[in-house]
């Protein structure tokens, strides 16, 4: 174990050049990010791992000692709107999976948007499956397409739609629990969000544009401040399978991050402080001018209590605030901020990755690929992965997204890994090189029993083929995109490790998201991850076979 002291000295200069004084809206985040660090409790009498949050020496215990009572409801519903139908058959897409997963989105469009395309994407992304479980509380709840922290979704998709063929132009709500869109607003409103991305040129183009948006508590029940983060790494899971969705229904999309949140939330009807917007994706891109609209009024409609009493965590609250921009002005000027992370040369050996061609992709779209979409968690630990399997999920999870702040191909985050089992590649540490299409041995060894450490002690980690580890130097980012950085660079890693999650299915092989233990994660990369901080981890290998 590395002490504080030795990890603050190696945590100085980084990537060639000192980062300069904190900007006054980058105040915020570390102090966040430090207070909702994992770390190992104790192991308790039955042998079991107790995960601590924040300051070791507050010891306090990382996962709420759950409360029954208030456990929150797992969906939003309008009580007193009516839900207007949703096909659940899809039609069938040509594109093979592995292709639609690694699109950017951008390109032209010439998928169409009508509210059938509006029910493929919730589905695909937040609808119900007919997979269940129960709670202690008795109560039975769905799985749903897309993975989350804890099974705890609490994501919501909204529609901002001018007039398309067949649905009028409004507001909409996507509902999970019914599969269906209720009307919020009758309308054009797409005016507002032209106003509060500050004109950006996606969402002035974009017939429809989708927002989603986090009810903080309905995930903090379980795992309190560090909820905050979860937001973004369920934004970014959900978001890969929006993104191959619209992809396989050529529909063009691009992620924006920069938009007065205030103006968004006032739209959508939500507070902004109990449930807030994450994300606006622009779909599609030949629509007229929006009309002017006047700025929305307060709709007040009645929804579903979710618990009867919730807990507010200040800690993702003030962060929240802290990092929303106010108005479209701030919108456009924080766009263009946009930030390359400059490229750390190799200074290990190079292994050049040999992804499938396009001929040799398993043609299944990537609905049918979602719809089978598990997290696994048993791994075979006899078998090796083939390299080119390895190389193609790599290569494609990584090329990017069409965003007004991420450039496709230069990614925040640094991708480490640990490579137990893979053809033709020794065990041991790496780093992904994307503009290299290479990954660079750092160290040579065994390390499953590592592996399954510093991911909080669970073994399944131990027992993947390949564990990747997004790596982000946030002082850099924050320096750059202020405190709303530390939202992008959460998502980044969550982004590409839920497309290559889809990735896996399509090749045959499993993954599953996961959390870890900080600090353990950058000692373990050292001195290679020095002044890196931990974003996100999945893992992937071969599924174990079932025995009987
Ligand atoms: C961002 C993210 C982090 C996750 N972290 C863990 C984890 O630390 N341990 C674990 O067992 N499962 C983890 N999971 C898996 C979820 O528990 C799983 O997605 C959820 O229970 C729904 O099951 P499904 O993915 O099979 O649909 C994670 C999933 C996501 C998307």
């Amino acid at each position: 174990m590395v002490v504080l002291a030795e990890r603050q000295r190696r945590a100085g200069p980084h990537l060639g050049g000192r980062v300069g004084q904190v900007p006054d809206d980058a105040r915020q985040a570390m102090p966040f990010h430090a207070a909702t660090k994992y770390y190992s409790l104790h192991e308790t009498d039955a042998g079991d791992e107790r995960i601590g949050i924040g300051d070791p020496a507050r010891r306090s215990a990382a996962i709420w000692q759950k409360d029954w009572e208030i456990k929150p409801f797992l969906h939003k519903v309008y009580e007193t709107v009516p839900p207007i139908e949703l096909a659940r058959d899809l039609p069938d897409a040509a594109r093979p999976a592995l292709e639609a997963i690694a699109a950017t989105g951008a390109g032209t469009s010439g998928g169409v948007l009508d509210r059938s395309l509006l029910g493929r994407l919730g589905l695909l992304t937040n609808g119900s499956l007919d997979r269940t479980w129960t709670t202690q509380d008795g109560a039975v709840h769905h799985y749903r397409t897309a993975g989350g922290t804890g099974a705890q979704y609490h994501l919501e998709l909204y529609f901002v739609c001018t007039d398309l063929a067949d649905l009028d132009a409004g507001v909409y709500h996507y509902s999970a629990l019914d599969h269906s869109l209720r009307l919020l607003r009758r309308g054009d409103h797409r005016a507002a969000l032209v106003d509060a991305t500050g004109n950006a040129p996606s969402i002035a183009a974009a017939p429809v544009v989708l927002a989603m948006t986090s009810t903080f508590w309905r995930n903090a029940w379980r795992y309190r401040e560090r909820a905050y983060r979860h937001t973004y790494w369920d934004a970014g899971t959900s978001l890969s399978h929006i993104l191959a969705a619209a992809a396989s229904a050529d529909v063009a999309t691009e992620l924006v991050f920069g938009y007065a949140d205030p103006l968004v939330d006032a739209l959508l009807d939500v507070d902004g402080v109990r449930e807030s917007t994450v994300a606006l994706v622009a779909l599609g891109g030949s629509a007229g001018p929006a009309p002017d609209t006047p700025p929305p009024g307060r709709l007040d409609l009645p929804t579903r209590r979710l618990s009867t009493a919730e807990v507010t965590f200040h800690a993702i609250t003030d962060l929240h605030r802290a990092s929303c921009l106010g108005t479209g002005v701030d919108a456009a000027d924080w766009r263009s901020r946009r930030w390359r992370r400059p490229d750390r040369p190799p200074v290990g050996e190079l292994t050049e990755l040999a992804p499938l061609p396009d001929d040799r992709l398993d043609p299944r779209p990537v609905e049918q690929i979602i719809f089978r979409r598990r997290s696994t968690r048993k791994y075979d630990t006899g078998a090796e992965i083939p390299f080119d399997a390895f190389s193609t999920l790599l290569e494609r999870s990584t090329r990017g997204v069409a965003s007004d702040v991420l450039t496709p191909g230069a990614p925040l985050t640094e991708l480490h890994l640990i490579v137990n089992a893979v053809q033709g590649l020794v065990p041991g540490i790496y780093r992904h090189h994307p503009g290299r299409n290479a990954v660079e041995l750092l160290r040579g060894g065994e390390f499953r029993r590592e592996a399954a450490r510093i991911a909080a002690r669970q073994q399944y980690a131990g027992d993947a083929h390949v564990n990747l580890y997004y790596l982000a130097h946030l002082p850099s980012i924050l320096q750059r995109y202020g405190d709303r950085g530390y939202r992008l660079a959460q998502l980044e890693g969550a982004l590409h490790a839920g497309k290559l999650h889809l990735g896996t299915h399509a090749l045959g092989l499993g993954a599953v998201g996961s959390t870890a233990f900080d600090d353990e994660v950058i000692d373990f990369f050292a001195p290679h991850a020095d002044g890196l901080d931990y974003m996100f981890v999945t893992v992937f290998g071969k599924r174990r076979p079932r025995t009987s």
